[in-house]
């Protein structure tokens, strides 16, 4: 699925004993090492508080490969292979020792498997203890040494506003370059996501169309069948806007809006991301331009589900959204005037992520009035997920004598087109980061830029102003209020 092999490396996650550890991290390494997509040298070691050997924690991930791996059954000769480079040790977030005795190990490892100086620190602990961490990876575990590379990557959420996302930026500059922070949205690593710019620019025929003189509007679903699980406590204080808008939906939007990056490198793209990103406004022109909902009780998938103030972890009596939609406008040549019209939600009634791109009305002096009424625009339709394609909608003639015109879609598959699945996000971001390329993860002004937008909405809502939330049955496209809010502007959600 690559090219390059990286470097030999030793891989240190912090927080191993957790859930992202398991589920994506190590199958996802498992995964390239099946592929040979890694150097024989690589080696990981996992860094937590909970007691295990480097056996038990073996054992343990092996069973996270059996269960998540995108191959199965395991393959007993490369898990032998991949288990001998997982290590683990024990240790305390906040005790310099614990990292004296890391940077020992670290050298150990390096003679044992030759893995030649070159580390990438991956922070996969809830954020209260990245400070913490990423001070003392500074101080005692060198950085980076002469001939040798160190890089960082940082787990979402990058901040919880402008302030601490600037802060959390400045404590990483102290010790890490710009070019050696890799900031992961998981959403950037997904196949679909990269192809919205294949799409768009190894393509002659929709660029020139691409702008406020064709498109009428953009409307962009992030939706979850799901509800908050046991993340109740974390999501008590993300709510949607943390959790999807600030990051990946703005990320999505960045891609759709950019202009053509100058080469395919790390800074020219997110050089154009973040002009998107500082041109974006949130429409105030009508009330705050969001809706907030939170589920109640309701069917999902046929599955009678509580209401969002009775899941665990919740208040009852909170006031954090499950649902938002917002009109957001971009203030440049390509844009101005076009909205931008985004939501997502938890329990909806589907699991959707999609793009569609609604181009203006020709005129239709051809037609009858009748006829007229019934054509509806073009559309052009990026399936992010689960459907990963691309749809075209266009008007055609019904056979007959008669002057009927009835939308039809062109559509691609893309798992009917490549027979290859394809592989996880992590996987590809892990590569990248191990090959240095940047290209796929957020830079500091990116993060900070996709803040200040968002921000402010939020002390909006702190401070009482702006929209209010509004109950939503769980099964249900989110709040009556959201219907009325794009029918203001002469418009309508896509129904999915
Ligand atoms: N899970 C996912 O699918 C996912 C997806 C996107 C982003 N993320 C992000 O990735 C990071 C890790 O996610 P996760 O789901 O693996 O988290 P997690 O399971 O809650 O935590 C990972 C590990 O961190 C340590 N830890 C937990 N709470 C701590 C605390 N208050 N202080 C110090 N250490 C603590 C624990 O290890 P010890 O007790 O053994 O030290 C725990 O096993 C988070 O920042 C999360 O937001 C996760």
């Amino acid at each position: 699925m690559f090219g390059k092999k990286p470097e030999p490396c030793i891989m240190v996650i912090f927080g191993a004993s957790g859930d992202l550890t398991y589920r994506k991290l190590i199958p996802a390494l498992y995964d390239l090492v099946a592929d040979d997509l890694l150097p024989a040298e690589f080696a990981m070691i996992g860094f937590a508080r909970k007691p295990k050997t480097n056996e038990s924690f073996r054992q343990e991930m092996r069973s996270a490969v059996e269960e998540f791996s995108r191959r199965k059954p395991i393959d007993e000769r490369i898990w032998e292979r991949f288990a001998r480079a997982l290590h683990y040790q024990q240790g305390d977030y906040s005790n310099p020792d614990d990292y004296r005795v890391l940077c020992q190990r670290l050298e150990a490892i390096d003679r044992a498997h030759g893995s030649g100086g070159n580390r990438l620190y991956y922070l996969a602990t809830p954020p209260e203890v990245y400070n913490t961490i990423i001070e003392h990876v500074g101080t005692i575990l060198c950085p980076e040494r002469e001939g040798s590379w160190a890089r960082i990557i940082v787990e979402k959420p990058f901040g919880h506003d402008l302030a601490s996302a600037r802060a959390l930026n400045e404590h990483l500059h102290r010790w890490f370059r710009e070019d050696q922070i890799y900031r992961i949205d998981h959403y950037l690593g997904k196949e679909t996501v990269q192809n919205i710019l294949v799409f768009r620019f190894a393509n002659g025929i929709f660029e020139p169309i691409w702008d406020r003189r064709y498109v009428d509007h953009v409307q962009i679903t992030v939706a979850e069948t799901i509800g908050i699980g046991n993340r109740g406590s974390y999501y008590e204080h993300a709510g949607v806007i943390r959790d999807i808008m600030q990051n990946h939906m703005l990320q999505l939007v960045a891609l759709t809006a950019m202009e053509p990056p100058a080469e395919f490198t790390a800074d020219a793209v997110r050089n154009e991301k973040v002009k998107v990103l500082k041109a974006l406004r949130v429409d105030t022109s009508r009330g705050d331009g969001t809706v907030r909902g939170q589920y109640g009780p309701g069917v999902v998938n046929g599955q009678f589900v509580p209401g969002y103030t009775q899941e665990e972890g919740v208040a009852p009596d909170s006031t954090t959204e499950t649902y938002l939609a917002m009109k957001l406008l971009i203030e440049n040549w390509r844009w101005a005037g076009v909205p931008f019209y985004v939501r997502s939600g938890k329990r909806l009634p589907k699991r959707v992520t999609e793009i569609a791109i609604q181009f203006k009305m020709p005129p239709l002096l051809l037609f009858s009035q009748r006829t007229a009424s019934e054509i509806q625009p073009n559309l052009l339709v990026l399936n992010i997920q689960p459907d990963e394609g691309i749809s075209l909608r266009f008007g055609a003639k019904v056979p007959g004598s008669g002057e009927n015109i009835q939308p039809v879609v062109m559509d691609f598959k893309y798992g009917a087109s490549f027979k290859v699945p394809a592989p996880d996000a992590y996987e590809r971001l892990l590569l990248d980061a191990m090959l240095g390329d940047g290209t796929l993860f957020t830079r500091s002004d990116e993060v900070e830029a996709a803040w200040a937008l968002i921000t402010p909405v939020i002390e909006r809502w702190k401070a009482g102003e702006g929209s209010f939330i509004e109950l939503y049955r769980a099964g249900t496209w989110g709040p009556k209020q959201a219907d009325d809010f794009i029918a203001a502007d002469g418009r309508a959600w896509r129904k999915l």
